[in-house]
């Protein structure tokens, strides 16, 4: 039986927010196929940010000692990755940048290969229109998951979007969210 882990990093300070809501829509397949889902609540976790000291330059892995050291584990473990964001003034949150600066550790480990590790990225914004901030949406795909070796198989973006309660009277989005969880397979 084929089993896999789906992990998602959420860097939504609303726990009943769409962000959080989306993740858990993807998962649904994931579910259903019986494979193991977690979804980390970035906002609650002690990250650091990245403090560019070279360590990882030098050594393997991060010489932080925090909550990362485990969701490096999870990374390194997952088949698939979701991580999702609200924007905050035309960016990701902070939550989420904090997470993602920590990267640079995976980036200059020697012995960890997330090559096509498949990730599937999720972005909540009230703006209605989609393509407001997709060149900056592009941006991240190219420069911080394509070049970390990651596979982006799908991003999401939820447009028009301030609440769980929107999301969930919108059917374009539902729909979207589960042609992306029918991919986890
Ligand atoms: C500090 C802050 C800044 C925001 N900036 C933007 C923005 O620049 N563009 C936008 O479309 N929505 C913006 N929003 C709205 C959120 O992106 C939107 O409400 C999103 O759905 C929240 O996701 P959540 O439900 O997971 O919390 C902002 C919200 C907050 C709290």
């Amino acid at each position: 039986m084929i089993f896999m882990k789906i992990v998602g990093f959420s860097g939504s300070p609303r726990k009943d927010g769409s962000t959080n809501t989306l993740i858990k829509r993807i998962f649904k397949k994931a579910e259903d196929n019986d494979y193991e889902t977690n979804i980390f609540y970035l906002n609650d976790m002690n990250i650091n940010p990245c403090q560019a000291c070279g360590y990882c330059k030098e050594n393997e892995g991060c010489d932080l000692d925090d909550a990362m050291k485990n969701l490096y584990e999870e990374i390194e473990n997952a088949d698939y990755i979701i991580i999702g964001s609200p924007i905050y003034y035309g960016e990701v949150s902070a939550q989420t940048k904090l997470f993602t600066d920590r990267f640079y550790s995976i980036f200059n480990s020697k012995t960890k290969n997330l090559d096509n590790k498949k990730v599937i990225l999720v972005y909540s914004q009230g703006n209605p229109d989609p393509q407001t901030y997709i060149k900056y949406i592009r941006h991240q795909n190219k420069f911080l998951y394509e070049f970390m070796g990651f596979d982006v198989i799908d991003t999401l973006i939820a447009s028009g979007i301030n609440s769980k309660e929107e999301l969930l009277k919108n059917q374009e989005i539902l729909e979207k969210a589960d042609e992306i969880s029918a991919k986890i397979e």
